[in-house]
């Protein structure tokens, strides 16, 4: 019989609150890890849900998490990084610490969640931890499953929320002319992906990126979530030099709302490549952005239009 019990770290963020919710309907038991874990909202008394208090820069905390398991699912994040917690130190070496931790207590599945365009030659200190952190992951556990999902939406995500925020401007500014293409994918398919890869028999190593149906230009996506509001917003390009002067002088402060890495981000393509596996060898039809919207972004928890 094998063991049930999956380690979400991150349990608590966007896509790990989706994970566990979908493991728990498949009928998982779940360990949540966080540094500050809590229960869902929809949680019950008698669901098969625990708790266990882990930083994954921290080894015994790692340890304890995975006492037991059967299969564990990284989905920490880190996306600003500031003296109290570095891109190495989760990205890297704290991936590279739960894939050797759970080698050595046998751990049968790892799931280590990354991004698409992870690149080791990378302008992004972001985007250089991502790749040598996968590379961390499949040297010390060499059979997990690496996982890229182009940009999150759902409800109560912070991308549409976002994008909501803008059209509340005069004037939306864009990255460049707004032509990068993204592939935003549901967190629930992304979820429900994670699901099959654990039930399943993937070969070693392999990599999963993960994106919607519908391959979309950032301004295109601004444009349908103006309409979707019933707004009316002029977009106005703003070359990435400027862009990123912004985001230099964001950088003194203690919460930049944006950063260097996210410019970069904004400045390529972030959609499924070749030669890897997708949510079509999952047997997955992801939904699309344009249908989710309703559910995903309700009107009537927008601001009435001034
Ligand atoms: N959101 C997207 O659009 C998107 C797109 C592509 C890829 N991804 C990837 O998907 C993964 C999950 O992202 P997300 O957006 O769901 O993240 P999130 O909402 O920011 O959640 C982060 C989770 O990590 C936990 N965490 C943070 N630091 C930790 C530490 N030192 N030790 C243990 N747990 C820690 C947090 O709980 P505590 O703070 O309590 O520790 C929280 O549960 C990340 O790898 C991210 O890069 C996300």
């Amino acid at each position: 019989m094998p063991n049930d019990l999956v380690t979400v770290f991150g349990g608590t963020g966007f896509l790990g609150r989706a994970v566990v919710h979908e493991l728990v309907n498949a009928g998982h038991a779940v360990r949540i890890a966080a540094r500050q874990p809590t229960l869902p909202a929809w949680a019950e008394a008698g669901d098969p849900l625990s708790l266990v208090s882990a930083d994954i820069r921290d080894e015994a905390s790692v340890a304890d998490a995975l006492d037991g398991a059967g299969s564990v699912v990284n989905a920490v994040s880190l996306y600003v990084q500031g003296r109290q917690a570095r891109f190495d130190g989760i990205h890297v070496a704290g991936a590279g610490r739960l894939a050797r931790l759970a080698m050595a207590a046998g751990i049968q599945r790892l799931i280590h969640v990354s991004g698409i365009g992870s690149d080791s030659r990378s302008p992004s200190a972001y985007v250089r931890a991502r790749a040598r952190g996968e590379a961390e992951v499949i040297a010390a556990f060499p059979k997990a499953v690496i996982l890229r999902p182009s940009v999150l939406f759902g409800p109560g995500g912070a991308f549409l929320s976002t994008l909501a925020g803008l059209t509340r401007l005069p004037v939306i500014p864009l990255f460049g002319r707004g032509e990068a293409r993204l592939q935003p994918v549901h967190v629930a398919d992304v979820a429900r992906a994670v699901v099959r890869l654990l039930g399943g028999n993937p070969p070693h190593g392999r990599i999963y990126e993960l994106g919607g149906p519908d391959i979309i230009r950032y301004r295109d996506i601004l444009n349908l979530v103006l309409k979707h509001l019933e707004r009316s917003r002029p977009l106005l390009p703003v070359p990435y030099p400027l862009w990123h002067l912004v985001a230099l002088l964001a950088s003194v402060l203690p919460n930049p709302p944006l950063t260097r890495d996210q410019v970069i981000l904004m400045q390529q393509d972030n959609c499924v490549g070749k030669a890897v596996g997708t949510f079509a060898e999952l047997g997955i039809a992801p939904r699309a952005l344009r249908e989710s919207l309703p559910k995903c972004l309700p009107r009537s928890a927008e601001a009435p239009e001034r």
